[in-house]
């Protein structure tokens, strides 16, 4: 089926998985567990992906649009923690239906300038756009911050102003997850999720949702968030896999005979990511 608009699929009062998309095995895993959970999913890209191959685009993006296009379910294709101006300005031509602008590690007045700037190329190119105010740690292998630490939560007012003044269509929101979590021992601030709902009137978007625990998902889904990314509990999963299958048999040689273990293992927990968020 054609891809699906991501503004279709990031809908208020509903949770919708975001899953993030290195090789053609997770576009393929992340695709099977969402037909497995019988749920629409969006495939995310980041920048960082790109930069693993060789800071080319084109062939990973025709990789998961191939693979959306064949799947049963709804499939939408998303740009995420783009930095790159030049990046962001090869997403309409490589099929995307969405970016994420990361500047959150701009200082306010330059995250909104950089941010409204990509917003309008956005909107101009028929794409959605997410972005980010606030921390949310542990990118680019940055230990997380302190819980606590001034400046690391999103605070609600100042969320208000950035949307009013940058005319996003969702907000990444740091409420006490982090980045590649491989343990799901995050704290999330359900108060300050639910404030931010109420003073901001775009979709909130969790990053950083490996390292949060099912009931935890579940809670901030009831609180307001909509959009739960995912990538590293994918690769906990893929990496464990294949492990074991090179421990199991260490004479073999061909790579399908334990990709296709990391495939299943990351199909797997798509579904039951996905299961949380039904
Ligand atoms: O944008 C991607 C997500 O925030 C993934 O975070 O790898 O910690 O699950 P994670
Ligand atoms: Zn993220």
């Amino acid at each position: 089926m054609p891809l699906v608009p991501t503004a279709e699929l990031v809908v208020p009062g509903t949770g919708i998985g975001a899953f993030n998309v290195i090789t053609l095995e997770h576009a393929e895993a992340i695709v099977a567990g969402a037909t497995a959970a019988n749920r629409p999913v969006i495939l995310q890209i980041s920048e960082n992906a790109v930069r693993f191959h060789a800071g080319a685009l084109g062939p990973v993006a025709a990789a998961a649009r191939a693979v959306a296009g064949a799947a049963t379910v709804g499939v939408a294709l998303h740009l995420d923690h783009v930095k790159s101006p030049d990046l962001l300005r090869q997403a309409p031509e490589h099929g995307f239906g969405s970016v994420m602008a990361d500047f959150s590690e701009l200082s306010y007045l330059d995250n909104v300038a950089a941010t409204r700037e990509a917003a309008e190329f956005a909107h101009g190119h028929g794409l959605w756009i997410e972005s980010e105010l606030g921390a949310v740690g542990g990118k680019d292998g940055a230990p997380p911050p302190p819980p606590h630490a001034p400046g690391a939560r999103t605070d609600p007012a100042e969320a208000a102003d950035y949307v009013k003044a940058t005319g996003v269509d969702a907000l990444a929101v740091a409420v006490g997850s982090s980045h590649a979590m491989t343990s799901r021992g995050a704290e999330l601030d359900f108060e300050l999720i639910a404030a931010l709902r109420a003073a901001v009137p775009v979709p909130l978007v969790l990053h950083g949702s490996s390292g949060v625990t099912d009931a935890g998902l579940r809670r901030a889904v009831a609180a307001g968030i909509v959009k739960v990314n995912v990538g590293t509990a994918l690769n906990v999963a893929f990496t464990g896999a294949v492990r074991g299958a090179l421990a199991a048999d260490p004479a073999v040689v061909d790579p399908r005979r334990y990709l296709a273990k990391g495939r299943d293992a990351m199909a797997g927990t798509v579904a039951a990511f996905l299961s949380v968020l039904a």
